[in-house]
């Protein structure tokens, strides 16, 4: 099954796909995900990328473009695949349409995970990340089992250089002018499943699986 979660920063997107590819044997790509790799190898483009996402801009279409193109081609995307983050503008998904005719692949449902925007300020400065294997925990709505550690591999974890209240904001008006508008773009394709992501995380999850079956 090939999928796309999308919402708005602090949905629970990256939440959801980790649950979501563990149990449908999927592989997760996440476009934020591979820029924060990036960065933390040092190369040329994950430090392009670093000055646009701590301020909380969204990084040039090209150059997403280019690195989802060839990551859809990997052998591991055979057996489905699930995008988060991307796509986050119109011109990113006319590109996506067009690479996934090239390669011959449908896209069978787009999960847009609903929150109300003024919750989301709360999620993203309370969210740790582990170092090690990218899991999101909240200190208060999702906390680990051991302080500062990861529950799944017992990694580090640390706060996201964009999570603080002035980036969030920028993220949020990017979200909505840049966004949004592919809401749209994908109910008129008829794949759009709008899922309730103001509840429980386990309670989205149920929905997100249901929609998807
Ligand atoms: P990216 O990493 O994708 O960030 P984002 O879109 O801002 O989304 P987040 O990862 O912040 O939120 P999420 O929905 O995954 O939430 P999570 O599950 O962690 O992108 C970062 C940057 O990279 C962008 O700003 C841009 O610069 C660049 N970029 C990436 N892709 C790009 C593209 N295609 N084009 C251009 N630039 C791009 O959950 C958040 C918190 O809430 C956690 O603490 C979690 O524990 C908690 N939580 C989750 N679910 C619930 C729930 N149901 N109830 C209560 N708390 C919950
Ligand atoms: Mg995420
Ligand atoms: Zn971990």
């Amino acid at each position: 099954m090939n999928l796309l979660i999308m919402g708005p920063p602090g949905a629970g997107k990256g939440t959801q796909a980790e649950r979501m590819v563990k149990e449908m044997q999927i592989t997760h790509i996440s476009t934020g995900d591979m820029f924060r790799a990036a960065i933390a190898n040092g190369t040329e483009m994950g430090m392009k990328a670093k000055e646009y996402m701590d301020k909380g801009a969204l990084v040039p279409d090209e150059v997403v473009i280019g690195m989802v193109k060839d990551r859809l081609q990997e052998d591991d995307c055979k057996e489905g695949f699930l995008l988060d983050g991307f796509p986050r503008t119109v011109e990113q998904a006319v590109a996506l349409d067009e690479t996934l005719k090239d390669l011959n692949i449908n896209l069978d449902a787009v999960i847009n995970i609903e929150v109300p925007l003024d919750k989301l300020m709360a999620r993203l400065t309370g969210r740790r990340v582990c170092k090690s294997c990218g899991a999101s925990y909240h200190v208060i709505f999702n906390p680990p089992a051991e302080e500062g550690k990861c529950n799944s591999c017992g990694g580090e974890l640390y706060q996201r250089d964009d999570d603080n209240e002035q980036s969030v904001g920028t993220r949020l008006n990017a979200y909505m002018e840049k966004t949004q508008p592919l809401i749209d773009y994908y109910k008129e394709k008829g794949i759009l499943k709008p899922i309730n992501g103001d509840q429980e995380i386990d309670k989205v999850l149920e929905e997100v699986l249901a929609a998807v079956k």
